[in-house]
């Protein structure tokens, strides 16, 4: 048995003493698996990344603060406004950069209740699968004066992510919340190769420096929107 195997064998029985954590597992491996993908894909192909219904979760515990997810979990609210999630589902703008969700065809998210918010943040957490992210890559120094201006103005982010609420919708996810919602190596291993997480996701490699991506991550980490829409 490897360590990643240990360690998840490990997680589950930790959780098999928690109270609610059985209901939790039931939920995730038969409720939330309709729509997400809680094991990395067998086969990574443009049909499925298409047909989801869903973000993955399979590196949730990497990507994730657990305080965010609890919460969410509790009263989601939308991340991704222009719909590319919902290839189906959307409602063309007249200018094809504002398309929206049409709301009539997708159900809204579940809610869970405040244990089974805490369990399934638990379980989630323990899904960290190595190599997609490296623990300590973002120092953590200061953005900077310029950082927001990388973001908003000179690597063209803001084409496809929404940096304040009331943003027309773009086809990436919002990121106002980002420091409240995600882990900042998350970030940074993102924006490095997002074809390392799904060879067929539709952010492109930029191409980033090193100090690029370490001063947007700290401008990111800074955001912490979590105004209800
Ligand atoms: C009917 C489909 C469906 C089911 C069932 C479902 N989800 Fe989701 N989930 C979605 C969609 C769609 C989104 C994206 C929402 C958005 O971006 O606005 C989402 C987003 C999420 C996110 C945020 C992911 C991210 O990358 O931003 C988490 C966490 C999550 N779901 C957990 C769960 C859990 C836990 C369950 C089971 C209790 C569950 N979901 C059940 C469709 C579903
Ligand atoms: C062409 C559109 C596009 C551009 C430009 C773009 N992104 Fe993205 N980005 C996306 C999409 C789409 C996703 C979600 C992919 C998915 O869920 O499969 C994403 C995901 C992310 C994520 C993970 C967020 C999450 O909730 O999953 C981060 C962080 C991120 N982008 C940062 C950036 C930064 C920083 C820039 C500018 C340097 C940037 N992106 C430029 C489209 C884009």
């Amino acid at each position: 048995m490897n360590t990643t195997s240990l360690r998840t064998a490990a997680a589950a029985i930790a959780f098999a003493l928690l109270p609610g954590a059985a209901g939790a597992a039931d939920l995730l491996s038969q409720q939330c698996v309709a729509c997400h993908a809680i094991a990395k894909p067998e086969k990574a192909s443009l049909e499925r990344i298409l047909e989801r219904k869903g973000p993955d979760l399979y590196y949730a515990g990497a990507k994730f603060n657990q305080e965010w997810l609890v919460a969410w979990l509790q009263n989601p609210t939308t991340i991704r406004a222009g719909g590319a999630m919902f290839v189906h589902a959307v409602k063309p703008g007249a200018d094809r950069s504002v398309d929206t969700i049409d709301a009539a065809k997708v159900a809204p998210h579940p809610k869970l209740s405040a244990a089974d918010a805490k369990a399934a943040a638990e379980l989630l957490m323990a899904l960290k699968p190595e190599g997609l992210v490296t623990a300590g890559a973002h120092k953590g120094e200061p953005g900077g004066s310029m950082a927001s201006m990388l973001f908003s103005k000179l690597r063209g982010c803001t084409s496809c992510h929404a940096a304040k609420p009331g943003d027309p919708p773009l086809s990436g996810p919002e990121l106002y919340s980002a420091g409240a919602r995600l882990q900042p190596d998350f970030m940074l291993a993102y924006m490095k190769d997002p074809q390392r997480f799904d060879p067929h996701t539709w952010m492109p490699t930029l191409g980033l420096t090193d100090a690029d991506m370490q001063k947007l991550t700290s401008y990111l980490s800074t955001l912490k929107n979590q105004e209800k829409k």
